[in-house]
């Protein structure tokens, strides 16, 4: 036991001498007369593992080494907290029990503010904070619900409503109106469209019955969602609530669905496409700092393969129709018991057979499952195949040597959604994540949130978070932050002009990051307080 502590102590001083370049001597009760050489080599093992992550490659400026010092030492007594202090550690616990202690963290408030660039995996009805949709939408005038045989909440938006036996259709504000407490009932409505409950691990026992709470929610909103005056406001609510987390670009995965309105008009997809585009050019001129949107349009995977074929087309046509706000196709729904890719293949050849060649880029779900040698598993060989241009999850993909192989070569970047893979139940403890591996091995990664609104998540930080503390290791520092959040500009569906504009824009936004960041520092660390940015170093690293 004493030895093994010792061991560990001995680790964490070596490891850390690149970022706190003052250690000097080991720590005591390391053999001195240990052969020096062999330290040696062990350090070059090390050194030459660290260079290769992403990020490892990085040369921090001063200002940023400084900044770097602050977040590390966060880090640490996070870290400390849980190695040693037995406090839970927030990767190990499900996101709806750690949430608070992640707000609570000195290592999430940085990152919080920190720029992180895009976010590349997101969906079009579950992106945007819950509490904004009861607060607006189910407020709003001809907004109705009613309760089916199984005391199932729907929404729909009429001018008068239907007859219903089923599901008899009543304002909301009848309801609202009859009870005590509003907040109550506002939360209620909350509930019925989010995931999040106190005891997951009985809730949700399994992969299955979390998928199918997880429909029956987004089936829900999307009564609110599709109403077209809701539809706009929850977009641009959607960009609003990214700009504040510091971020600057989306992609939407969007099924351009039917959105309708009072007088019973459906917009066609290239019409809801249009609102995207208008509400995307809207927010950018209110907001001049803010890059932009994509979409990528998306079916299911549960359609036949001549719809399929449509859509495909339609998409290509709106490739030309939205240059610069329609990015190209996928396919989602729960992809395990879902169509292969390989079912499609017809329809998902067609661009590139046609003659012309047809020009369509894929984003492809593939690989979001724990089942090796299954259908899902091998979507990731057909997705590369296809010429993705990125994988969404990708979170079997380690398992696959070829594909690993092509994958880092043909620089298709994996969108890791670490709170996703954890609470649709892949993983529970986000360190023995997959991409983990990614990380260590310098891959092509993004990180993004999925649908974050579903599990009380908001913007990017809190994936940012987990994949900083839970998926890379404890001497994963700034530099991996830096390098996450360029690639998911370098890796996003940007033409080469938008990139560098949009890098450009992240640039300034780091500057002010750092420097800002330096400046509290200083401000705040002659106070006697319990301050966010007082460095902390442990002794046993400092030597
Ligand atoms: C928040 O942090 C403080 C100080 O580190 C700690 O005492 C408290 O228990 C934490 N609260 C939560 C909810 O983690
Ligand atoms: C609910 O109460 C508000 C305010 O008192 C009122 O304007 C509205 O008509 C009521 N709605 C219904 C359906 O009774
Ligand atoms: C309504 O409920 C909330 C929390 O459930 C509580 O904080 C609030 O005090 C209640 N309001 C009234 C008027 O009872
Ligand atoms: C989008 O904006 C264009 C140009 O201003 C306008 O013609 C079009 O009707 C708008 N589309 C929608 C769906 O609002
Ligand atoms: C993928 O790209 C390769 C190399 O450019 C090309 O030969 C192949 O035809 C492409 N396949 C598809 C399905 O687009
Ligand atoms: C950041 O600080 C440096 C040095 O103090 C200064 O040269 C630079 O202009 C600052 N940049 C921003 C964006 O504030
Ligand atoms: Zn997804």
């Amino acid at each position: 036991m004493e030895s093994n502590t010792l061991f560990v102590l001995a680790l964490f001083a070596l490891s850390f001498k690149k970022i706190c370049h003052h250690v000097h001597s080991l720590p005591l009760g390391i053999n001195m007369e240990m052969d020096n050489s062999y330290l040696q080599d062990r350090q070059k093992i090390i050194d030459k593992e660290y260079l290769t992550r992403i990020g490892g490659n990085l040369v921090l400026t001063h200002a940023e080494d400084k900044v770097n010092q602050i977040l590390m030492a966060a880090k640490d007594r996070e870290i400390k907290d849980s190695f040693y202090n037995g406090v839970p550690f927030p990767p190990n616990l499900h996101f709806f029990e750690a949430k608070p202690a992640i707000e609570n963290s000195t290592v999430f408030q940085l990152i919080k503010k920190m720029p992180k660039g895009g976010a590349l995996h997101l969906h079009d009805c579950s992106m945007t904070d819950l509490r904004w949709l009861v607060k607006t939408a189910t407020y709003m005038d001809n907004c109705y619900m009613c309760y089916d045989q199984n005391k199932k909440i729907n929404f729909h938006f009429f001018r008068s409503p239907p007859q219903q036996p089923g599901c008899p259709w009543h304002p909301v504000s009848f309801y609202r109106n009859q009870t005590a407490n509003v907040s109550v009932f506002d939360d209620m409505l909350y509930q019925s469209m989010s995931l999040e409950v106190t005891d997951p691990q009985t809730s949700y026992p399994t992969l299955d019955a979390v998928w199918r709470k997880f429909e029956e929610v987004l089936m829900r909103a999307n009564g609110l969602i599709n109403y077209a005056p809701v539809f706009a406001a929850y977009y641009y609510q959607a960009l609003k609530e990214f700009m504040e987390d510091n971020v600057q670009y989306i992609e939407v995965r969007a099924l351009l669905p039917e959105v309708y309105d009072l007088d019973g008009k459906i917009y066609t997809p290239v019409q809801v496409m249009e609102i995207y585009r208008n509400t995307t050019v809207k927010f950018v001129q209110d907001n001049p700092t803010f890059t932009g949107a994509k979409v990528i349009k998306t079916n299911l995977r549960f359609k036949t393969p001549s719809i399929i074929k449509s859509d495909i087309i339609a998409s290509a046509e709106m490739m030309s129709q939205f240059p610069d706000h329609f990015a190209g196709y996928d396919l989602v729904g729960q992809e395990d018991p879902g169509k292969p890719l390989l079912y499609y293949i017809d329809a998902l050849l067609y661009p590139s057979s046609h003659q012309p060649p047809i020009y369509l880029p894929y984003f492809f779900h593939a690989g979001e499952t724990d089942w090796e040698g299954t259908s899902t598993d091998y979507n990731l060989i057909d997705a590369l195949l296809l010429n993705t241009t990125r994988i969404g999850h990708g979170y079997a993909l380690p398992k696959h040597s070829e594909a690993m192989m092509m994958v880092q070569k043909q620089k298709v970047a994996i969108e890791v959604n670490p709170i996703s893979n954890q609470v649709l139940k892949l993983v529970d403890d986000l360190r023995n994540h997959p991409a983990a591996i990614l990380f260590e091995q310098g891959f092509p990664v993004v990180i993004s949130a999925d649908d974050p609104a579903v599990w009380g998540a908001k913007g990017l930080s809190y994936d940012f978070y987990e994949a900083f503390m839970g998926l890379a290791g404890r001497d994963a520092d700034l530099k991996i932050l830096k390098q996450l959040a360029m690639n998911s500009l370098t890796y996003s569906a940007m033409k080469t002009q938008e990139k560098a504009q949009a890098l450009d824009m992240w640039n300034t936004k780091w500057q002010i990051f750092i420097n800002s960041t330096l400046e509290e520092y200083d401000r705040n660390k002659n106070l006697k307080t319990d301050l966010v940015f007082i460095p902390n170093l442990p002794k046993d690293i400092v030597g």
